[in-house]
């Protein structure tokens, strides 16, 4: 359960990220964050990550306040999460079973679970025959399946994306989409930022619309525009 109270962040420039956004999203949901460029989306989910902090408000993940975590207990709120952000890229000297290892490993994952986890991860997003390859021989629609893989790897509760599809062509991006709906039927909540008109009219899920850093709509089954 995530809860956003009267959040606000105003950057040191004075430009405003996000303003006075308060609403909750149930454990399971998928919710779109959509919107012009500009209006705010990265800088809500960076909010959610604790990439940055609040101006003012607060945000609760499972009654947890991210005001009060820390610096040491950080790493440990971040392991309920999967960020997928493409500046948090893979490693390119490393395979594919090497990188999923490296993020189970700092999450201090026993050696036995590390060794099943890989592969239904790898499974889960199709791409158990790439278990040795490195990401420079593979497409950008593979990575950022790997780049998914190394999300759920670590079993979070939310998943976080924004804009992962923005450079896709149409049918991988629309795989990419239906395999982020794979996941939130495993119970996993799903939050993307994205541009991605078509797909949020065909999938029909939560549709939260930000402008100018306020949230402007936030519709069940939405699409697209819809402000309600
Ligand atoms: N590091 C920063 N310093 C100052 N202002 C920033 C910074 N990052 C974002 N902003 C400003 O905050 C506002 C919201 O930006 P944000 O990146 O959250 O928008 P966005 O909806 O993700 O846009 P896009 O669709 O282009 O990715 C914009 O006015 C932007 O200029
Ligand atoms: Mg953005």
């Amino acid at each position: 359960m995530i809860e956003l109270k009267n959040v606000s962040k105003t950057y040191v420039n004075n430009s405003i990220g996000v303003e006075n956004a308060s609403f909750y999203v149930n454990d399971g949901e998928f919710v779109f964050i959509v919107g012009k460029s500009g209006s705010g989306k990265s800088t809500l989910l960076k909010l959610l990550t604790k990439e940055l902090s609040p101006t003012s408000g607060d945000i609760f993940v499972y009654n947890l306040s991210l005001n009060k975590i820390g610096r040491k207990e950080l790493p440990y709120y971040r392991r309920l999460l999967g960020i997928i952000d493409k500046n948090i890229s893979l490693m390119e000297q490393k395979t594919v079973y090497e990188n999923l290892e490296l993020a189970m490993l700092a999450a201090q994952q026993p050696s036995k679970k590390i060794k099943d986890s890989i592969p239904r991860a790898l499974g889960l997003v199709g791409m158990n025959k790439k278990i040795n390859e490195y990401p420079s021989n593979m497409s950008e629609g593979e990575r950022l399946r790997i780049l998914i893989a190394r999300a759920v790897v670590n079993n979070p509760k939310i998943i976080i994306a924004d804009e992962p599809t923005a450079s896709l062509d149409y049918e991988t991006a629309w795989d990419i989409m239906c395999l982020f709906n794979d996941i939130n039927r495993l119970g996993i909540t799903v939050i993307i930022a994205t541009h991605a008109k078509k797909f949020v009219d065909i999938m029909k899920k939560r549709v939260i619309t930000l402008n100018n850093g306020k949230v402007l709509g936030d519709v069940k089954k939405g699409k697209y525009g819809w402000i309600v």
